[in-house]
């Protein structure tokens, strides 16, 4: 473990090099323990992540999975986009549990508020792009790409604007929304939500740019948990079928405001395998047996939304491109025991014009990895497996995930 902390240095962004859901927590779990910062930079709940909470399970959405780890400073950046009732609810659950986030939490002020009527919008964008082209984009209906939206047209509400009456503010909204798409907006409710939210949360809005640069002067340092992943970006992702927000590490920093070159490491976090929830396209999906063998084994089922994750093989292109545009120093492969069983395990190498999709095959090692702890103990076939990974991507295996517990992982 010190061999890797020195090696990530002190400012460090996990990021997920597939379409999400690869299992960022429990590294980032892992890591905020010798972090002094933890900061989230983009996105909104339409993430999701199940934290332990004095053994209940509980999904977070927008309260970073390193917020468990008490006395450290909790950053919410400016590239977020919060849904203040959702926030509110996440803090009292930690708070019943002895955990008082609103003393060490940070909100930018320059973050974005979501709505109810974003989600409404959301819902309607998606009905009319079925109707236009046969399929929406399976997005969370959390009101994520409306409010992104708002951001851009440069006509969003602030967490900053938090700090006046926004009553003027949301009445010259409601009418802005119901002429230009017909939604009628709960002006009284959203009023009422906004008011809970500027009560509790008045001294945690703030400069988290200037407080992060005065924590690295201090020589504090700093843990980036990114959200959504490679292929959800906004810019480099599988557009249309992407988030709204830049999930790279170098949308990480713009979205925290923190210079790029003060980022020491970024570790890539991909599954042994591959999952998408929502459309798109997914040159390896399995839809048959296998994808609901994987599925089964490996618990794909949303976090957010319940929706039953695609499942199929990873994609060494997808792998090497996510490497490429974040700047990988490490990798952390997750749920390598989802494979165990596997008589044959693939790994796409090319998709071509046609979609035909060429593979290299491994054999599998049929054989428990489960709570394996060190490089030694895997199977012989699990190390080619990842052998072969860092081969390709030139980008060292330093963690492996062998299991859903926190201690189940192999620092290498
Ligand atoms: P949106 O972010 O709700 O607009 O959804 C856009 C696409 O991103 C959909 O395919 C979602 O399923 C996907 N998506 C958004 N957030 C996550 C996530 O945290 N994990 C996995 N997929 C996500």
């Amino acid at each position: 473990m010190e061999e890797l902390l020195t090696s990530l240095g002190p400012v460090c962004a996990v990021i997920g090099a597939q379409w999400g859901d690869e299992g960022k927590g429990k590294v980032i779990d892992i890591l905020a323990e010798h972090f002094d910062v933890i900061a989230r930079s983009a996105g909104g709940a339409n993430a999701g992540h199940t934290i332990v909470v004095n053994g209940k399970k509980h999904v977070f959405h927008l309260v970073p999975s390193g917020s468990l780890h008490e006395g450290k400073p909790v950053v919410l950046g400016a590239g977020m986009v919060i849904h203040l009732p959702t926030l509110l609810e996440e803090i009292s659950i930690l708070k019943e549990a002895g955990n008082d986030l609103t003393k060490r939490l940070l909100i930018s002020d320059s973050a974005y508020i979501v709505f109810e009527y974003h989600k409404e919008m959301d819902a309607m964008f998606e009905e009319r792009r079925k109707e236009s082209t046969g399929k929406g984009i399976g997005t969370t209906k959390r009101g994520i790409g409306p409010a992104y939206m708002e951001k851009a047209m440069r006509s969003g509400i602030r967490i900053g604007d938090l700090r006046g009456d926004l009553t003027a503010m949301m009445e010259a909204k409601a009418k802005e929304i119901s002429s230009l798409y017909g939604i009628t907006v709960d002006v009284k409710k959203e009023l009422e939500q906004i008011k809970e939210a500027q009560e509790m949360l008045k001294a945690n809005i703030g400069d988290a740019p200037l407080f992060l640069h005065e924590q690295l002067q201090e020589g504090s340092t700093i843990l980036i948990e990114g959200a959504q992943a490679t292929l959800l970006d906004i810019d480099h992702g599988t557009y249309p079928y992407v988030t709204s927000s830049a999930t790279t590490a170098a949308g990480a920093m713009q979205g925290l405001g923190l210079p790029p070159h003060v980022l020491t490491s970024c570790v890539g976090v991909a599954k042994a395998y591959c999952t998408r929830v929502g459309e798109g396209d997914f040159a390896t999906e399995e839809t048959g047996e296998t994808g609901n063998r994987l599925r089964e084994r490996g618990g794909e089922y949303g976090a957010t939304t319940g929706r039953p994750r695609r499942c199929g093989w990873m994609h060494m292109n997808d792998m090497k491109r996510a490497a490429m545009l974040n700047g990988f120093t490490h990798w952390n492969i997750t749920k390598l025991d989802v494979l165990d069983e596997e008589e044959t395990i693939r790994v796409a190498m090319e998709t071509d014009q046609k979609s035909e999709t060429t593979y290299k095959d491994f054999a599998g090692w049929k054989s428990s990895t489960v709570g394996k702890t060190s490089w030694e103990e895997l199977p012989e076939n699990a190390r080619s497996f990842l052998a072969f990974i860092e081969e390709e991507t030139k980008v060292p295996v330093s963690l492996i995930g062998t299991g859903p517990g926190r201690e189940d992982m192999i620092v290498k």
